[in-house]
């Protein structure tokens, strides 16, 4: 079992006599000294082996080592203001642990796709680490704002029969010889679970079968969702720009390091709330002087909420969307029966949507009525609407896509970057 790591070297005093195992990532030789650069989890550490002070066995395997070769030193810490981090290992002995077969396929300057279908060998590199750790502390700064908030953690299906954000991008499969789908969002068991629990959120896979070729789409995203009783559009709004700020600052505070790893630095203001509001006619009017027109009524795709959010400095909620442009469950603003009761939040600087939610309609009727104008079956429906006839509440939730947010966070050219083996229409392997 290990028991030091990297981190923990580099707080050592001159003179700590160690022993570590790490990975080779590159190596340097001056006559009869080398220098191995071995890396961990926690960072890298270079590793001087000299003779003299390294025995002949391990100056033979020093000289001879691949890189990413699995590599045992057992050496005295010194302070070298040449190394990285200010110290390095001087090795007695070295072993190697775990050999190379042929050339590691990753070098420098190999393109972006490339790298994608190496993404198993990829996963070991300090970008990507970097990004895996910052998704990891965004993770429990979500969990931990949710705990603190009194929401309950659920867990819900992913196999389901009827769609919850239209068909277009349900997946199909095969169960039993029936078909059903893969669930693109827990919201409907989330209405149903606040019955008892009130305030709920899960955190889990989405998948949606999506046709089109865009930086910001996976077919399988990790999708934060929540769901609150009692709550209307406003609470909803203030909830979300609380949970957004609140963990996203919290996660990058966390991360210093691995930000300037990145070389990216993200301002903590810009996600201080209350984040603006801004209606989806007003967006229209900017859109327009913009020169993007678009009719009332349809949806902001990627392009156009590229268009909308460049001069934003700060995230802001896009609310009120037209009842044609979001799913059938959205309750209509009783003061302008064209609308709905919804809010987005739209990212900056070009990035767009990376939350979605609204109210939900509560009565049964007005659901019902929902469902038929849209064309679709109330059978399919028929434990949702179960929801409205016992004791039904005015309730409103969102989803985040995990994925999104750091894509916006970090500037990453891709959605893809932000996932450890991401899935796509045109990308399922490795
Ligand atoms: O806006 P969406 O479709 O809303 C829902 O699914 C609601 N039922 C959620 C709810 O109210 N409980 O998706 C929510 C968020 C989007 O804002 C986006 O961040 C992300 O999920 N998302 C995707 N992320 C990556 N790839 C995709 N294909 C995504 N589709 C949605
Ligand atoms: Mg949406």
């Amino acid at each position: 079992l290990k028991t030091i790591y990297i981190e923990d070297i580099l707080k050592m005093p001159e003179g700590s006599h160690v022993q570590l195992t790490g990975w080779l990532r590159s190596k340097r030789a001056h006559g009869k000294l080398v220098f191995l650069d071995l890396r961990d989890s926690t960072g890298v550490l270079q590793v001087a082996v000299k003779g003299g002070v390294a025995d002949q066995q391990s100056l033979e395997a020093a000289a001879s080592a691949a890189r990413e070769s699995l590599i045992n030193v057992e050496g005295v810490v010194r302070a070298d203001s040449r190394a990285p981090g200010g110290i390095e290992l001087a090795a007695n002995r070295i072993r190697i642990l775990g050999g190379v077969v042929g050339d590691f396929p990753i070098r420098r300057g190999i393109g972006a796709r490339a790298l994608l279908d190496r993404r198993h060998l990829h996963l070991r590199s300090p970008r990507v680490t970097a990004i895996m750790k910052i998704r990891a502390r965004l993770l429990r700064a979500l969990r931990n704002w949710f705990d603190e908030n009194r929401f309950i953690e659920i867990n819900c299906p992913s196999f389901i029969t009827a769609a919850v954000e239209g068909g277009a991008t349900l997946f199909k499969v095969d169960y039993f010889g029936r078909e059903v789908y893969l669930t693109q969002s827990v919201q409907f068991y989330q209405e149903a679970a606040i019955y008892g629990l009130e305030r709920v959120y899960s955190i889990q896979p989405s998948f949606r079968a999506e046709k089109s070729k865009t930086r910001r789409h996976l077919t399988e995203f990790w999708h934060v969702e929540a769901e609150m009783a009692h709550a209307g559009l406003e609470d909803l709004m203030k909830t979300i720009e609380r949970l957004v700020g609140e963990s996203c600052i919290r996660a990058l505070q966390e991360s210093g390091e691995e930000l300037g790893r990145l070389e990216r630095h993200p301002s903590l203001d810009m996600l201080e709330p209350p984040y603006d509001r801004v209606r989806y006619s007003e967006a229209l009017e900017i859109l327009e002087s913009k020169g993007v027109s678009i009719p009332w009524g349809s949806d902001l795709g990627a392009d156009e909420e590229r268009v909308l959010t460049q001069d934003f400095e700060r995230p802001f909620f896009l609310t009120h969307f037209p009842k044609e442009a979001k799913a059938f469950y959205h309750r209509i603003d009783p003061t302008d029966n064209r609308v709905t009761l919804s809010a987005d939040l739209l990212a900056p600087k070009g990035y767009g949507e990376v939350v979605g939610g609204g109210e939900r309609i509560y009565s049964l009727d007005e659901l019902m009525a929902r469902i038929e104008a849209e064309g679709l079956d109330p059978k399919d429906y028929e434990w949702y609407l179960d929801l409205r006839r016992y004791g039904s509440v005015q309730h409103a939730g969102f989803g985040l896509g995990l994925e999104r947010v750091l894509q916006w966070l970090l500037e990453l050219r891709s959605i893809k970057s932000a996932s450890l083996f991401p899935r796509t229409r045109a990308r399922i392997y490795p």
